[in-house]
């Protein structure tokens, strides 16, 4: 069978479990739930936040969880990484009700303690067996505090840079994001569906298709074909599901009228029965309480359309255990959806296998060796290295150790800006600065050289807003105690007495993240007249740009001597960042999010349709076709796109064979060869056009990459193997089909610059 096709696969699902006789995972549940209380069922889809999400309080008597924990009303807790106050949590939950263990949850998303490279940074290596190994290592430290579920892989499609959770997914495109989901699910959760004790649950996020919010505004409207949908974004999170992911994540918006944690079609129809997802499913946070905004109904009527469309577990809602029981008792549900739902919880406890040790979490000894350790540390540091995007080359880099260098920017000696959007249990302050990394190679000085913006209500809502959120009484520090012309001034002076000018700029991690729109994305104001002025002194400017989004940033491009693209590269950024302007690392990284010239063109994307009136991406202005007046098509750096310290050429593009049967293969091979002077990787990327198709098929599709080393001088051979699956989409009916006809077959080094032939397919 094809569990592709979205209408076949329910049949075959429902005659598989017919006849799969009980295992003991099941006749343990049976007897565990023949013995619960209605409201201790109900307790069981019932998640909150930790008392202390943010700071780390203990469990008091009078605290809201501690009596719902004492009255077996929490079936898992989030947002802690503090050990003492888990193990307290889990005491409580075990003496109380029918003392089932609580499973702890935590947005670990680049890192636990040590932190890696932000998610959109990590995509950019191109390579799954690095993301795995994050996750692997973030699993490892996270299992050792006590955590046994973390809230990622992040696998929402994005190609609007203006949403701010651009930065935590893997990019633009659904099949470099589907390798990568599956390599996060494997390093979380291993190979299998046995837990060893340094292995979590995934939860697979936001489900789904919360990266089309429209305009780039957070938690806004989804208006997709379900066509589109499944060709464009859905992948990744079927990837997920193949790779076995345990848990998932309803996301906020709505999705065909219907917000996504009500949505059946999304939750039962596809992830469930036609992709076998086999776990359970909680709400984003407050998101079934956000559907009353939708206007769909109260609390009561909500809870139960979300239970019966699928979703299992309620995040802060309080709408389950507020509600369900009312909502029995008029026969709006019934016993059998809580008990469905209430089985998938325990059975993702039985698996972690907290009926046996409901402890076995955690270990002192584990954390004193795993966590923040050096080996971790450094491994932090080889990933930034991979992750970094050389935009912008003259030759200036990399710079020779005897340069005598000024480093000036507000981003250089900012260390949360190192460390990244959602990183709750990092050590964010300790992150090395971009100052200490470069401070330690060379002969440097310094200078701060700009506030952020120049307006300051938006300076102190980009620094503090998360703590004005979040911390009760906070006491806002002045904002722009001093003049933005005089920092200038100490720059430009400290660049006049160098020979090379490293500008640190760019976003601070709340202007990107969850909540942080934008409808301007070019480099914050105060941070360009700052590099107009640096300019202006005549000295080589290399820009490094720590972001979390793709920025406009035509004058820079033109301007600047190099930019290196570091967004924000975690733990060992400081030090990382070093490596690849000082030449000890060769950037190899290649972007997964286009960067446009203008904010205007989004969403801008490489994978887009033809249009029935194209027109070349770099072609003037003309009047009647699908183009803009006042700007090009082509977008200022495409998706695939990356600078390395050496060149490399494509050559010989071939197809074993011109035709391919519907069952057959065919291998494209083509040559690489590093014509520049040093050792390189280089990403080889394969895509595919569907030249006539029953539904319009986009322009390019990526179906393929490979990260090769390819020593100075050297050339390598580079074979991808396509079958009929690569050239597949989902069809008008949501078939999923291989038309025969003719493919355009494309190799080369990023979207924009690829060698082409056709490949008959009959
Ligand atoms: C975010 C999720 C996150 C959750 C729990 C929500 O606001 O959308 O990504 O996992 O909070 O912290």
């Amino acid at each position: 069978m094809n569990v592709r096709n979205i209408t076949f696969a329910l049949a075959a699902a429902l005659s598989i479990a017919a006849c799969t006789p009980k295992s003991g995972m099941d006749k343990y549940i049976d007897d565990l739930l023949s013995r619960m209380t209605l409201e201790q069922k109900i307790g069981q889809l019932n998640l909150h936040s930790a008392p202390g999400f943010i700071s780390a309080e203990k469990v008091t008597e009078e605290d809201e969880n501690a009596k719902l924990l004492r009255q077996g009303l929490l079936g898992g807790i989030y947002g802690s990484g503090d050990p003492e106050l888990l193990r307290q949590c889990q005491e409580i939950a075990l003496s109380s009700g029918a003392g089932i263990p609580l499973i702890f949850g935590m947005d670990v998303i680049h890192g636990h303690e040590t932190v890696f490279p932000v998610p959109l940074a990590l995509s950019t290596s191109w390579n799954p067996e690095l993301v795995e190994r994050m996750a692997r290592i973030s699993a490892k430290e996270a299992a050792a505090t006590g955590i046994n579920w973390v809230f990622s892989p992040m696998v929402d499609i994005c190609r609007d840079a203006r949403w701010g959770r651009i930065v935590e997914g893997g990019g633009e495109d659904p099949y470099l994001g589907g390798e990568l989901a599956k390599a996060y699910i494997h390093g979380y959760q291993g190979y299998d569906d046995k837990y060893d004790t340094d292995e979590v649950l995934a939860c697979v996020k936001h489900y789904a298709l919360y990266g089309a919010a429209l305009a780039g505004r957070d938690y806004n409207s989804v208006f997709l074909s379900r066509q589109e949908a499944m060709n464009g974004y859905m992948d990744p999170y079927k990837a997920a599901a193949e790779a076995g992911a345990a848990s998932y994540m309803s996301s906020f918006n709505e999705f065909e009228g219907i917000p996504a944690s009500m949505n059946e079609w999304l939750m039962d129809d596809v992830l469930r029965k036609a992709w076998g997802f086999g776990g359970f499913i909680v709400s984003d946070a407050t998101a079934i309480a956000e559907e009353v905004n939708h206007g769909i109904g109260d609390l009561q009527e909500v809870s139960a359309r979300s239970l019966q469309a699928g979703l299992d577990m309620d995040m802060n809602s309080d709408g389950y255990i507020g509600t369900l029981k009312k909502s029995l008792e008029k026969g709006r549900i019934t016993e059998a959806d809580i008990d469905r739902a209430c089985r998938r919880i325990l059975e993702a406890k039985y698996k972690l296998g907290l009926f046996e040790d409901p402890f076995r979490y955690f270990s002192k000894d584990r954390y004193a060796a795993e966590v923040y350790s050096e080996e971790n540390r450094a491994a932090a540091r080889e990933m930034a290295r991979e992750c970094q995007v050389l935009l912008k080359n003259n030759g200036i880099l990399p710079l020779p150790a005897s340069a005598r260098v000024a480093v000036v920017g507000p981003l250089a000696k900012n260390a949360m800006a190192m460390t990244g959007t959602w990183a709750l249990s990092s050590r964010r302050n300790e992150s090395i600065t971009l100052w200490q990394g470069i401070s330690e190679v060379v002969d440097a000085s310094y200078a701060e050289g700009s506030w952020l913006f120049k307006d300051a209500h938006l300076e102190e809502n980009v620094r503090y807003g998360l703590y004005k959120a979040f911390v009760p009484g906070f006491q806002i520090p002045p904002i722009h105690p001093v003049s933005q012309e005089a920092m200038i001034a100490e720059a430009v002076a400290k660049a006049r007495r160098s020979d090379v000018v490293i500008a640190c700029v760019g976003e601070v991690p709340n202007l990107n993240g969850e909540g942080s729109s934008r409808v301007d994305i070019s480099l914050p104001d105060a941070q360009q007249e700052l590099l107009k002025a640096l300019k202006a002194t005549g000295k080589p400017v290399v820009m490094v740009l720590v972001t979390g989004r793709p920025l406009t940033l035509v004058w820079e491009d033109k301007a600047m001597d190099a930019i290196l693209n570091v967004w924000s590269p975690g733990t060992e950024g400081g030090h990382a960042v070093a490596d690849v302007l000082f030449g000890k690392a060769n950037p190899s990284a290649k972007l997964t999010t286009t960067f446009p010239r203008s904010v205007g063109q989004l969403p801008l994307y490489y994978n887009h349709k033809n249009t029935g009136r194209p027109h070349p991406d770099t072609a003037d202005y003309k009047k009647f076709v699908s183009c803009y007046i006042d700007e090009i098509n082509a977008p200022l750096y495409p998706f695939g796109y990356g600078l390395s310290y050496t060149s490399f050429t494509y050559s010989d593009l071939r197809l074993s064979a011109s035709e391919m049967p519907m069952d057959g293969s065919v291998t494209a091979s083509v040559t690489v060869t590093n014509t520049g002077s040093c050792a390189g990787d280089e990403i080889v990327q394969l895509y595919i056009h569907d030249i006539y198709a029953t539904s319009t098929r986009p322009v390019k599709e990526l179906k393929g990459f490979q990260k090769v080393h390819i020593a100075a001088g050297q050339s390598v051979q580079v074979d991808f193997t396509l079958t009929a699956e690569d050239l597949s989409f989902y069809n008008h009916d949501l078939e999923w089909v291989c038309e025969p006809g003719d493919f355009e077959i494309m190799i080369g080094s990023s979207s924009r610059d690829v060698q082409g032939t056709t490949l008959r397919v009959q």
